[in-house]
């Protein structure tokens, strides 16, 4: 269904703003354990369509793409190359050089105006792990992340948290869709989501529950900067998948 199939394409996108809709201040709470938990035991994954990504970036460079930054090693001798290109929408995208890995999709990029808790927001309401420390660069002046599943940043693709100094807003616009994640149960997750948002800031857009149309449940939330997340059945997913 084309719908599913252009939140696919935006998952890919790289350095991308939204809307910043009502951040709740609610009253912080400490969330108790046995809600907390369930993210530890639910089979979380980044959803497979961003597998998708080389054919796209192909007809990206096909269709005029920019490159604004040309291959190059991230430092000076190294061996990892990189380079930034544009789309034809304007949307950034870092291509890496390195060795293949389970996931060809390396990471999605979101600045945050406040790194700390974009982590804790991260751990705690998708249970990801903190796979890349805080590193930062004084010279170029940010701080950055790297959360996901699993335990080795290298096998799977994770989110990459950026603080740039002094940037305490980000004019979101409405390009940005939503990054999805599968979940074994919507309802459990969106209740342990409720909880991290009391805490740290966020808003529940879609409660959970069934979408007829694609014939699965979702839930969708922002996260405590306001950027997106679609938690997806992952039964209902798989079986919508067989049927396309
Ligand atoms: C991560 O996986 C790579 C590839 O299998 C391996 O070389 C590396 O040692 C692993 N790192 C950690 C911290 O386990
Ligand atoms: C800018 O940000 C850095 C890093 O967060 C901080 O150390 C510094 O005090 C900030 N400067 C101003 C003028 O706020």
């Amino acid at each position: 269904m084309k719908m599913v199939k252009n939140q696919q394409l935006v998952y890919s996108c790289i350095l991308l703003f939204i809307c910043l809709i009502d951040l709740s201040n609610a009253a912080r709470s400490n969330p108790p354990d046995d809600v907390l938990e369930w993210v530890q035991k639910d089979d979380r994954r980044f959803l497979r369509a961003n597998i998708r990504i080389y054919t796209m970036v192909e007809k990206i460079r096909a269709a005029g793409g920019v490159i604004t930054r040309e291959p190059g090693p991230v430092a000076p001798g190294g061996t990892t190359i990189y380079a930034f290109v544009n789309d034809p929408d304007g949307y950034s995208f870092e291509l890496f050089r390195r060795p293949p890995t389970p996931e060809p999709l390396n990471h999605i990029c979101l600045n945050v105006v406040d790194i700390d808790r974009s982590i804790d927001f991260y751990q705690k309401a998708l249970g990801m792990n903190l796979l890349v420390p805080k590193y930062n660069n004084a010279q170029e002046q940010y701080t950055v992340a790297m959360v996901g599943y699993g335990s080795n940043y290298t096998q799977t693709t994770v989110i990459e948290l950026q603080y740039n100094y002094n940037v305490t807003d980000y004019t979101k616009g409405n390009g940005y869709a939503q990054v999805a994640i599968g979940t074994d149960d919507v309802y459990k997750s969106a209740a342990v989501v409720e909880q991290v948002i009391q805490e740290l800031g966020g808003k529940i857009i879609q409660p959970p529950g069934p979408i007829p149309f694609i014939k699965t449940k979702i839930t969708a939330f922002l996260d405590s900067d306001g950027f997106e997340t679609v938690l997806v059945d992952n039964q209902d997913y798989l079986k919508y998948l067989k049927e396309e």
